[in-house]
């Protein structure tokens, strides 16, 4: 019933949206990587879009056990990075879009007593949290490893 409530199932919503689009941003990324012949990296995005694809199996379970139909808007367009530089930063800025629509998506389910979905938001703000901090990192790695000069 509270499930009707539709702020909260736009936050679904969107939330799958956000998920939907963070797979195929990984996986075009893991094949720019490929492409620049950067096989850690794209190692790692593989593992990136895994990640993501369980954060939306979590939220595909809850619409279903809710009874909300299954839909996402369309998936926004995806910028191609021209460096892994580049890259970083993109994936920075999106993860960043996601922990501020996870923390508003908790807060209101807290205050307006959605208790399932308050705990579905915080375990994913918690995950996304991580990947921002993760992604941070990954930026400052290849600033240091091009900061040396050559690439190949
Ligand atoms: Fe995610
Ligand atoms: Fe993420």
């Amino acid at each position: 019933m509270s499930a009707r409530d539709p702020r909260l199932v736009g936050y679904l919503q969107r939330a799958l949206r956000a998920e939907i689009t963070a797979i195929t941003l990984y996986l075009s990324q893991a094949h720019e990587a490929l492409e620049w012949g950067l096989p850690e990296l794209h190692a790692r995005l593989l593992q990136d879009a895994r990640d993501e694809l369980e954060h939306e199996r979590r939220i595909v379970a809850h619409l279903v056990h809710e009874g909300i139909a299954v839909r996402a808007l369309d998936l926004p367009p995806l910028r191609r990075a021209r460096s892994p530089e580049e890259l970083a930063a993109l994936s920075r800025t999106f993860e960043a879009e996601v922990v501020e629509l996870y923390d508003d998506a908790a807060e209101y389910c807290r205050r307006f007593g959605h208790r399932e979905a308050a705990e579905l938001f915080e375990a994913l703000l918690d995950d996304e949290r991580q990947h921002l901090a993760s992604v941070v990192e990954l930026g400052g790695a290849i600033r240091a490893q091009s900061g040396g000069g050559s690439r190949g």
